[in-house]
């Protein structure tokens, strides 16, 4: 029988509305909770919402030079450059210390995508090294093997914010061999090692304030480094660094509000889906489309603006209370570790780790399928990293350890 127009008409409202409604749960429920950080507060907002009202003081020097002061005196470094990501602040290490094209870094085959980019970027050679199971941190004895004449640099990495096991070792090796270590400190702003956070040990280092990291500014990144020469090198790449575009700070902007709402606001079950779907458009996404296929995207490399350096400001203040509280979590973890039979993480003698994460090792199928955790601990752990270069499915050869940690390491929240 045919379908009356009015009755046409209404089928097609009807399937819109539905259509509609399917966008918004498949929205909702889109794997997002990994990616959350919980330091951003009701304060944080506050500058966000004054900012977004202020476009005159977004490009100030003096606030950006301050936040540079602040976090490198707090970080105990002599110098510090913000910018507006982690890989662009490799970017300027890479710089500073003059790799060139065909020059050698050793890599950990177990890290994000970003970080061989940057050398990518740069055209200097990236040789993947195996890690440790006990803090996945590079293998010392494995770096040996990838020593070559062409090889300039190591980077290490301190991940989930654990100090990594071979620290000293690693750094000792590079100072016998003549090589420049640069340190990863993604994970683990704010962690020590006998009394000094790391970072001042190696070479240059450089920290994120990524969304998902111990300090959050939605994208966000500080290079240091104490030695005055390589300093003039980073100040030069600082300098010639452009300004993100005004879309972007705006963006920025927004998405402290979001974030606040859907993951931190005491009813942010009600209010996070309100900002949410209020703001959809302008929900950042942390690797873009573009590095993931390794192109270097056009705003790569912007220096942090004043806008966000105030908000970095706010949150470099509460960083020490929040690693406190991730240090106390992390503590209940090892309890939860023992009672179950789980291998702890290792905390390397004379190191005070911050955890932006818990790591540790569980049958394949447990990561494969998560759904036992809903029963104990009763909280869905992360799954980080999935690849050896997450999120790219890229094989990287002769790193059997970090194949082990892409099919068995899982991470638990430190803040909730
Ligand atoms: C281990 C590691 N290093 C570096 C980075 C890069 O930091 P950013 O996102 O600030 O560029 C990430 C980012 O997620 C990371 O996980």
């Amino acid at each position: 029988m045919p379908v009356a127009a009015a009755d046409r008409g209404y089928l097609r409202r009807a399937n819109n509305k539905i259509k509609t409604i399917v966008h918004k749960v498949k929205y909702i429920a889109r794997p997002t909770a990994q990616l959350v950080c919980r330091t951003l507060d009701y304060d944080d907002v506050l500058i966000a919402q004054k900012q977004l009202k202020n476009h005159r003081q977004w490009i100030d020097s003096s606030i950006e030079s301050e936040f540079a002061k602040k976090f490198s005196q707090w970080n105990q470094s002599k110098y510090a450059f913000p910018f507006l990501s982690g890989r662009a602040s490799l970017s300027a290490c890479i710089f500073a210390l003059g790799l060139m094209p065909g020059d050698e870094v050793i890599v950990p085959g177990f890290t994000c995508i970003v970080v061989p980019n940057a050398f990518d970027f740069a055209q200097v050679k990236v040789v993947y090294c195996d890690i440790e199971l006990e803090t996945y941190g590079l293998d010392v004895e494995e770096i040996k093997k990838h020593i070559t004449p062409k090889t300039k640099a190591i980077l290490l990495h301190h991940l989930f914010g654990l100090v990594c096991r071979d620290y000293m070792a690693i750094i000792e090796l590079a100072r016998r061999n003549n090589l420049y270590v640069i340190e990863d400190c993604a994970h683990s702003t704010g962690a020590f090692y006998k009394g000094t956070r790391v970072g001042n040990y190696g070479d240059l280092a450089f920290y994120s304030s990524e969304l998902s990291k111990i300090f959050n500014t939605i994208q966000g990144g500080v290079v240091t480094t104490n030695d005055s020469f390589l300093a003039k090198g980073l100040s030069r790449f600082y300098e010639h660094a452009p300004y993100p575009d005004f879309e972007r700070i705006e963006n920025q902007l927004h998405n402290v509000i979001v974030n606040y709402y859907r993951f931190k606001h005491p009813l942010r079950n009600h209010l996070g889906i309100k900002y949410e779907l209020r703001y959809k458009d302008k929900i950042y996404d942390s690797t873009t489309e573009e590095e993931i296929m390794g192109i270097k995207p056009k705003d790569y490399g912007c220096k942090m603006p004043a806008a966000i350096s105030l908000l970095a400001i706010n949150q470099l203040s509460k960083i020490d209370y929040y690693n406190r509280k991730r240090r106390q979590a992390a503590k209940r973890w090892d309890a939860w570790c023992v009672g179950m039979g789980y291998q702890k993480p290792k905390v390397v003698e004379h190191s005070a780790p911050v955890f932006l994460r818990y790591p540790i090792l569980v049958d394949e199928e447990k990561k494969r399928d998560l759904s036992w955790s809903t029963k104990n601990p009763k909280i869905t752990p992360g799954r980080w990293f999935l690849t050896n270069l997450h999120p790219v499915k890229r094989v990287v050869p002769g790193c059997p350890n970090a194949d082990k940690a892409v099919r068995q390491c899982i991470n638990f929240p430190t803040l909730l």
